[in-house]
Order: C-alpha cells, then structure tokens, then sequence
C-alpha cells in the first residue's frame, strides 16, 4: 500500500499520508517508523521539540529504504527563530536524525510577539540554497502571517501545516493557502482521537466497512491535504494508510464538511509564544 503523491509548489513531490510522532519517545517513535515503513509509509513527521529525532532516524536507516525513499519533516522549535541558534538548531536535528538533510523543515510556530519569523523564514530559505533542506514551510500560520513572508520574501511556502479535522477546520487559513498555492498538511487530523466518536463519522464507516479513521484520512485525501495521522499501535499504522484506498461519495464529503464547530483542540497561534508555554 503507498499513499498518493502530491506535487508542492516549489517541485517537490510528497507523500498524501505521514506518519505523526508527536508525544512518542525514542523508542516508541523507532517502533512506529518500522511498523509504517514496513506498511508502505514513506513519510514521517517529526520536530525538534517531539525530541525522538534519533529514534525515527534510527528507524529509518535501519529499513535500508533509499534515502530519497523516505520523506522526512522536522521542524524549528520557537526558541531557535533567531540569527544565532537557527543554524546550531537545524544541524542538531540532522545530527540526531543522522541524515545529511531534512526534506522539509517548518517553522513551528510563528510567534508573532516574538517577532522574529521573518528573519527564521529568510534562513528558512538560505538553509535550502545549501542543500541543508529540499523544501521549506511553515506551520500554524495564519493569513497574516502567510501575507507577510511572501510580501517580505516573494517566496510563499510549499507547506502550512496546521490543526485542521473534521470538526475544526480553520477556512480562513485553507482559504489564504488555495490563493498562495500553499499546500495544507492537516495535524491532528483524527482530532487526537476525539473525532473518531462523532456519530456522523461511525454511521459513514460502517456503511463503507471502514474504520472512522479511514473515513477521516479518505476525506482529507479528497480535498487535496496531506494528512499525518498518529499511532503507535502497528494495525493501525496499517489501517490508517490503507485510507488511500477508500472511495468517498461527494456528499459523504459534503456531510463531513459540515461538521465543522470552529472549536480547536490546540493553541491559536495568534497567541502561542515562548512565554506562553
Ligand atoms: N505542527 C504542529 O504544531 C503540530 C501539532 C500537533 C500535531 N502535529 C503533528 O500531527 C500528528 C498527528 O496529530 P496528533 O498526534 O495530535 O493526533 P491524531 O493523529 O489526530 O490522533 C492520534 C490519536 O489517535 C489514535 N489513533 C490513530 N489511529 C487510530 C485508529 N485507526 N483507530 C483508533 N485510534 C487511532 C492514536 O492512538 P495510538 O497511538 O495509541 O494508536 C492517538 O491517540 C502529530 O503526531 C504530529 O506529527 C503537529
């Protein structure tokens, strides 16, 4: 089973389905990378701050997968925005991984109080002319924040990773990225397990034989976004890619978009700072 792929806007081609590894140790995270990549998965989500950059490295050189096999995101914490620990930042996370380069490196949070992301998104770009990273973004920003970077760069990002399920789906942001040409990458996209109870979504995977799961992931498939979906339990590591598989009917779609609450589960970005934490 392998997951669709997806052309970004800078050329880069990336797996529909990651894995997530948020909240997952080492060890745990070196689990859950063999189970997925044994599964078919080729992309694997990871950050700086998760602190198992080793174990999903470890993971991956030991499947002997090619390198140019397996998609590989980490991210920069908020502490590491500025001129001086954004280097030392991303080559620690190389050095843990144990990979030469990441294919794509996000700004975690855009911390607009802090105000340093606009210096972060320029070294975002000179770690890429170096061949330090394939391709760059950013994560939980939002349109304004997405305005100015390309108004200050003209380089928009191929990705904005940010909270996006079922039951919270952020338009203004999915709005901004469609006009920019920005790809989403849902995280929590099961809503950390909550959304897999909602009625509406039991009742269309049963009629489909399908997992609410599968249901969820086939419907950010369906509109275009790379969904990163997080386990440790190897069925359903399994189960989650064979999502790629499920065919929904439209107005499935259409009653799934209608459960949107506007309720996050997350941070509003507008206000996560490192003071904040
Ligand atoms: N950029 C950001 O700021 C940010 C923030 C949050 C998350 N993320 C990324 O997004 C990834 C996913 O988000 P998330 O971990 O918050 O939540 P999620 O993927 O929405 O949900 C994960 C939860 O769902 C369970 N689960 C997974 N598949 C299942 C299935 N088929 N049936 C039943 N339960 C299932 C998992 O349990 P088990 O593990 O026990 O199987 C886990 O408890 C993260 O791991 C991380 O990589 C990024």
């Amino acid at each position: 089973m392998q997951a669709p792929l997806k052309t970004l806007n800078d050329g880069v081609v990336i797996p529909q389905i990651g894995l997530g590894t948020w909240k997952l140790t080492d060890d745990e995270a070196a689990a859950a990378v063999e189970s997925a990549l044994k599964a078919g998965y080729r992309h694997i989500d990871t950050a700086a701050i998760y602190k198992n950059e080793k174990g999903v490295g470890q993971a991956i050189r030991a499947s002997g997968l090619p390198r140019d096999q397996v998609f590989v995101t980490t991210k920069q914490w908020l502490t590491d925005q500025g001129r001086k620990q954004a280097r030392p930042a991303l080559e620690a996370s190389l050095d843990k991984l144990g990979l030469d380069h990441v294919d794509l490196y996000l700004i975690h949070w855009p911390c607009p109080r802090q105000g340093l992301f606009l210096e972060a998104w320029q070294q975002l770009i000179d770690f890429r002319s170096e061949g330090l990273v394939r391709s760059i973004g950013v994560s939980n920003f939002l349109p304004d924040h997405l305005d100015a970077i390309v108004d200050e760069t003209g380089i928009a990002p191929a990705v904005n990773q940010v909270e996006l399920h079922p039951t919270f789906v952020p338009e203004d942001v999915v709005a901004k990225c469609a006009e920019l040409d920005v790809a989403i990458e849902s995280w929590s996209p099961l809503g950390m397990s909550q959304d897999l109870n909602n009625p509406v979504i039991v009742e269309i995977a049963a009629r489909l034989d399908a997992t609410p799961a599968q249901v969820i992931i086939a419907w950010h498939l369906r509109h275009g976004h790379v969904a990163l979906p997080k386990s440790k339990t190897p069925e359903r590591i399994a189960s989650n890619l064979a999502a790629a598989e499920l065919q929904l009917r439209p107005e499935d779609v259409a009653t799934l978009d209608r459960l949107n609450t506007g309720h996050r589960l997350g941070p509003d970005p507008a206000k996560l700072e490192p003071d904040t934490l």
